[in-house]
Parts: structure tokens; C-alpha cells; sequence
């Protein structure tokens, strides 16, 4: 019997409350205290995130979307026809479609995302519209190696997806891990690619991640109202402010929670002090240059074949091979 019929999924490495709690009992006890960007996306995360990309000032998804509505053809030609294409972060799935507009003869789609609801739900959407393409959902945290569904047909290669510039969201070191684990999971004739946001200037960054609308922020806060919902903490929201830094050295853009006042937080039955100005660092998001990408990548070991980019340079699609 075939497995892979679209709308059908597997989860793997879900996020269980209890790991929840422990990674925001040890961040909140950490110094500086942090918070994993990971957990932004429960499902009203997930819903401001989609608002986040529809803000003028925030340039990554309109510029990815351009560079893969202009090259979509030769991104199909570099993936080739009969490939199993597994999209890392799935979320939303609309920059796929350009590309599967363009694929020849897919076998199988694969979206890999950990807001389940989103992604069962964003998978039914893609199936009703693409009827013919099996859709083989994966429930998984992206940072662990994923197992792959058996495909219902043979297929030529594998071809992992990374749109988003998902990958700035970790340091370095993970990020060779992330890249690493790509590789085994595509395989030796395997493929990856991936949308990197690139260094620009400051100001421009830091208005794509404080916009005027206050999405970004009600994004960032989310955290601190989640954390409330599932782990009966207290966090008075107008306590806290969304703070944007960009640190020029790292070439990464920080968000973080100010506290504004003095305060003790409870969390599952725990106090965390804060004192004013004290902040949770709660995301990076590094920018990259094509050479220092492809310093990571090729740690990974991947070469790079191909890229895209915008005619301003604000963003770049980057074509990987597997080396032996
Ligand atoms: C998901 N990720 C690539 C976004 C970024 O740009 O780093 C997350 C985000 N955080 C604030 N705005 C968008």
C-alpha cells in the first residue's frame, strides 16, 4: 500500500510542555536570560509571523519571493525533474507554489514545521491545490535529523528547501550542525536550497524588525503570554518592551525584552527578578555575505552550484550540492 498519499503526516520531535518548561526555567535563570525563538510559534505566533512578512519595512519574504517568481524556472532546472523536495519551516507554504508552478514532475512534497495546527493545516490547503503532488507533512523540530516518509514512487534525488533565511535564527556553530544534518537527511546526490538575508545597513535592518505597526512587537511579547498560558507564569505584558539591537560585529540583529520596571515574575511556582533595563534575549537573526555563507556551508559539506538575487542585494537564493 502506497504510505505517502497527500495530507498524510508523521510528527517527530514535538514540543512537549516539559520541555518547554525546562528550557524557560533554565533561560530565565541563565544570566544574561534568554529565550528560545523556537517557541514563538504557537498558533498566534505563527499568525503574527504571517503578518510580520506582509510589513513594508520588513524586506525578506516580498525580496524572496521576487527572486524565486524570477528564477523559478532554472532553481527547477538546477533541483531536476523527479525529485522528492523537503521544505525545512515550512510554514505558510506559499513560496513552494512558485516553485512547484515550476517543477517537473515531483515526486513528493515533504514540509517539515513544528506548529503542528499550521502545518496540518497549510498542508490541506497545498493538497486541494496541487491534487496530483503527494504531501507527506512532517511534525518535527528541524534542529534533530528527520526521518523521511517513503516516497511513493522512486525519485531521482532529494532536495531539502530552506526558504526565510530560517538559518540566520541560529549561531554559527548550530548552523554547520543544521546544514550537517540537511545533508544526511538528503542524502549523497542531494540538494539543498536555501534563502539567506544579506548585510545591509543598520537603519534598514532595524526598521524590518521594529515596525511601525507594532506587529514585530506584539510577535516578541507573545513569548511572555504563552509562557503565562502553558506554564502558569505571570508575566504582566506592559511591563516589558520589545527592544531591536544590531550588533555590527556578529552581523546579526537582536531582539530582546526589556523589562521597564524592578519586578519578580512567577513561572510554574518559580521567581525570576528582573531589574529595569534587564532584558530577555529572546532572537538572532544574522545577515551574511554570499563568502561567509558559504563558509558555513561548505563546513557542512556542501558546495555551492548556483545563486539568485534581487537587484538590490538584499537577499540571496543559494544553490547547494552534496560533496562526496
Ligand atoms: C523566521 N525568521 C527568519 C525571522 C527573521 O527575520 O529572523 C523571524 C523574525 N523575527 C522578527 N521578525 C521576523
Amino acid at each position: 500500500m502506497i504510505s505517502a498519499i497527500a495530507g498524510e503526516g508523521t510528527a517527530q520531535n514535538r514540543v512537549s510542555t516539559r520541555g518547554f518548561l525546562a528550557d524557560v526555567l533554565a533561560g530565565l535563570t541563565a544570566e544574561p536570560k534568554t529565550l528560545s525563538p523556537k517557541y514563538f510559534y504557537d498558533s498566534a505566533g505563527s499568525e503574527l509571523f504571517d503578518a510580520i512578512c506582509e510589513q513594508e519595512e520588513y524586506y525578506p519574504t516580498c525580496t524572496e519571493i521576487s527572486i524565486l517568481r524570477t528564477h523559478a524556472n532554472d532553481m527547477a532546472k538546477a533541483i531536476g525533474a523527479d525529485a522528492m523536495v523537503v521544505e525545512y519551516g515550512a510554514g505558510s507554504m506559499e513560496k513552494i507554489r512558485i516553485l512547484l508552478d515550476a517543477l517537473v514532475t515531483p515526486v513528493a512534497f515533504v514540509p517539515v514545521d513544528i506548529s503542528e495546527a499550521h502545518l496540518i493545516a497549510s498542508a490541506r490547503d497545498l493538497s486541494r491545490a496541487y491534487p496530483s503532488l503527494a504531501v507527506q507533512q512532517v511534525v518535527a523540530d528541524f534542529t534533530k535529523p528527520v526521518q523521511l516518509p517513503a516516497p511513493p514512487r522512486p525519485v531521482s534525488r532529494c532536495v531539502a528547501l530552506f526558504f526565510g533565511s530560517t538559518i540566520g535564527n541560529f549561531d554559527p556553530d548550530p548552523t554547520v550542525a543544521i546544514l550537517r544534518s540537511i545533508g544526511d537527511t538528503v542524502g549523497p546526490e542531494g540538494g539543498l536550497l536555501i534563502g539567506v538575508d544579506l548585510q545591509k545597513d543598520e537603519d534598514r535592518l532595524v526598521r524590518a524588525y521594529d515596525d511601525a505597526a507594532g506587529i514585530t512587537a506584539d510577535f516578541n511579547l507573545n513569548l511572555l503570554t504563552r509562557i503565562n498560558r502553558e506554564l502558569g507564569g505571570d508575566f504582566v505584558l506592559k511591563r516589558f518592551r520589545h527592544l531591536v539591537r544590531y550588533d555590527r560585529d556578529l552581523g546579526r540583529i537582536e531582539m530582546h525584552l526589556e523589562s521597564l520596571v524592578d519586578q519578580s515574575v512567577r513561572v510554574a511556582g518559580r521567581a525570576f527578578n528582573f531589574v529595569a533595563g534587564e532584558t530577555i534575549h529572546t532572537e538572532n537573526s544574522y545577515k551574511y555575505t554570499l563568502a561567509s555563507f558559504d563558509d558555513l556551508a561548505t563546513r557542512a559539506g556542501f558546495r555551492r552550484d548556483q545563486h539568485w538575487t534581487d537587484g538590490e542585494g538584499l537577499f540571496a537564493e543559494l544553490f547547494y550540492t552534496r560533496t562526496p
